[in-house]
This record gives structure tokens, sequence and C-alpha cells, in this order.
């Protein structure tokens, strides 16, 4: 639904070069919440920003529902409304919801409609109508002052929603809302996406924005993506930052004489006493250092580090044994770990 290939953003300014992007290759399908998230100056903003040619790429293309959004900014006077149209299928939502002040909430949803020269008549309908879907169906009369931050970012939907899109672009849509009011916007995203089919491309800072409604997710850094996949796919990544990220755990093992090991379930796995298991096969004290634990797309899922008595070397059939049981195992601080499993088996 939404495909960049070699997105590159170079800002000048005072003879000063700055890479935002640097070589992006995005693809989101349709139907699906894709969450970028990333530290700040990543070029999270900046990406959303080209992909609906507010910000026109330095190289690259990027293409929204089968159309090619460069190659429309770039051919001519005629360009400008082609690609207008093009970006009226593109919701955004920002941060600061950015909605007029001056109008009444009914009034600020109408103004892209107004925009795309939709009739007084159907602009009052579709506001509306709009306005129901995203809870809000008494404040219509309302002007944004009145509002809690919650309902503002409500309005700032409805009115992303007004041109039909296919497509919703949140940047940082829940950040400056309290926790509760974060869950119930994000909620409301959750749903448009089934009910409307819409695709989302979202930006966030929050790791909880990700586990509770992304189906996919990329890390950005330095203006590269540096992984990306589906939630479920990044947590079945051997050292993915994204999964250590989504599920931290942390705890320090308690002497030299010990092996702490990551252990990730996902799917089946998390339902079998495996820990209870590995413990009673081979007879060994098993400390839980850590743990995290939680449901993504429906599927609980979770990481846990353990601590084994004795050094790597002496653990190395009961780690084999927890990979048999289809587990992801990780001992940090050990890169070359399958080699040396090897080397450790044959002994
Ligand atoms: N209009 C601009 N002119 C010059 N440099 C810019 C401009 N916009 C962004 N940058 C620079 O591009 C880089 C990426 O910025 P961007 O806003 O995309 O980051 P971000 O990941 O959204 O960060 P944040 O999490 O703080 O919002 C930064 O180094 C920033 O200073
Ligand atoms: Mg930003």
């Amino acid at each position: 639904m939404i495909t960049t290939t070699g997105l590159t953003k170079v800002y000048r300014s005072r003879g000063r070069e700055v890479t935002a992007l640097d070589g992006v290759d995005l693809h989101v399908r349709e139907g699906e919440v894709y969450g970028v998230i990333g530290q700040s100056g990543a070029g999270k903003s900046s990406l959303i920003r080209c992909v609906n040619l507010l910000e026109r790429p330095t190289s690259g293309t990027v293409t929204v529902a089968g159309q090619d959004l460069t190659a429309l900014a770039g051919r001519g006077p005629r360009a400008g409304r082609e690609l207008r149209q093009a970006r009226s299928r593109i919701g955004m939502v920002f941060q600061h919801f950015n909605l007029l002040s001056s109008r009444t909430v009914r009034d600020n949803v109408e103004l892209p409609l107004e925009i795309l020269g939709v009739s007084g008549k159907e602009r009052t309908r579709k506001a509306l109508e709009l306005l129901d879907l995203v809870g809000l169906a008494d404040k219509a009369g309302s002007y944004p002052a009145q509002l809690s931050g919650g309902q503002k970012q409500r309005v700032g939907i409805a009115r992303a929603l007004a041109g039909d899109p296919k497509v919703l672009l949140s940047d940082e849509a829940t950040s400056a809302l309290d926790p509760e009011t974060t869950r119930s916007i994000l909620q409301l995203l959750r749903d448009l996406n089934r009910q409307l089919g819409l695709t989302v491309l979202l930006i966030t800072h929050e790791m909880d924005v990700v586990k509770s409604i992304c189906d996919s997710a990329a890390l950005m850094e330095k203006g590269r993506i540096v992984e990306s996949g589906t939630v479920s796919e990044l947590l079945a990544t051997p050292g993915s930052e994204l999964a250590a990220a989504l599920f931290p755990v942390s705890g320090e093992a308690t002497g030299d004489d010990r092996t702490v090991v990551d252990v990730t379930f996902h799917g089946d796995a998390a339902t079998q006493p495996v820990i209870s298991q590995l413990s009673r096969t081979y007879n060994i004290d098993i400390s839980i250092l850590g743990a995290a634990m939680d449901t993504v797309g429906g599927k609980q899922v979770g990481r846990m580090r353990i601590e084994l008595p004795g050094r790597y070397e002496d653990n190395v059939v009961p780690i084999g044994f927890l990979r048999e049981q289809g587990l992801q195992i990780d001992i940090p601080g050990r890169e070359q770990e399958p080699a040396l499993l090897k080397e450790g088996a044959a002994k």
C-alpha cells in the first residue's frame, strides 16, 4: 500500500547539509498498522512528510495505493492539482492536533471537504457522520478550546478521514496525551483500521504503542531502517533490537559461575511449562532474574531472563534442551553462540 525505494532527504540550510533520510526502503502492506520507531533525529518525521510529499524527497520514489507520488510532484504545472488530489486520499494526524480555534468542531472536520469543493449540505452530513464514528457526535458545535486533549485528537482523526483516505499517517499522535487517553486513541485507530480497512503508518517513540496496535514495525537510526518486519518476525529474530526494546528484560548474573539466558516465548511455547521441565530433567535450580509477558496480536509472547548454575560451557545441554522446545535463546554478551554450542556439544 505504501512503498518507498531508495528514499533520500537532504536538508540544506546556510551551507550545511543534513541527511535526514539515507536510502529508505519501506513496505507497508494494505490493511496493516505499521509503526516506525527511533530516537530523536533518526528521520521519522522526515519519512512521514516525504510519504505524502509535504516534503519533497531529494531522491527515491514514493508509491501510495499504486500511485507514484514522486512522479506526480515532478510533472510541471498540472502536477500540483494531481498531487493535491492524491494527497487528499492520505489522511494525516498530528501530535498537536492543528485544529483551527476559531472554528467549531464540525467546521474543522469540514475544512478538507471545503478544499475538495464538496457542497455545503454534503459536507455537513459527512462531518457529522465522521464525528459519530470517532465518538464525538455531541461535540459538533463545540470549539476546540472546550475539548480535552483526547477529544481534540478525535477531531483531528475525523478531519483526517474526511477525504475517505485509504491510508492514515500519524506522527506521534498520542505523545501529548496521558496514558489512559493514549490507550483510547490507539483503540480508535485500531478500530478504524479494522472497520474501514485503513492502512495506518504511525511514528512513535513509545514501545507500548507498537505492542498494543502494530502488526509490523521498523526501527530507524540515522536516516536508515535498520530492522523491520512483522512483530512476530521481529520477536523471532535473535539479537533483534526492536524485540529487546518491546520486551526489555534486565538482571545481572549473581556470580561468575552462573550463566544468564534470555528465553523468548511466542505462540504455543509460552503455555508450556518448559522452565520447570528443564529444572526437573537436569536437576538444576533456576532463578528468574526478570520477565516481560504480553499479548501481541492475540498471541502470548514474552521474554524471561533466567540464571543457570555453572558457566556457559557447563550448560550447553540444558540450553540445547530449551532450543529444542522451540524457544528462542539468546545468551547476553555472547555473539558467536551457535559455533560455541557445536564446539561444546562435540566435547
Ligand atoms: N526542515 C529542516 N531543515 C533542516 N534540517 C532538518 C529539517 N527537518 C529535520 N531536519 C533534520 O533532519 C534530521 C531528522 O529529523 P526528523 O525531524 O525527521 O527526526 P525525528 O526522527 O522525527 O525526530 P523526533 O523524534 O525528535 O521528532 C534531524 O537531524 C533534523 O535536525
Ligand atoms: Mg519527529
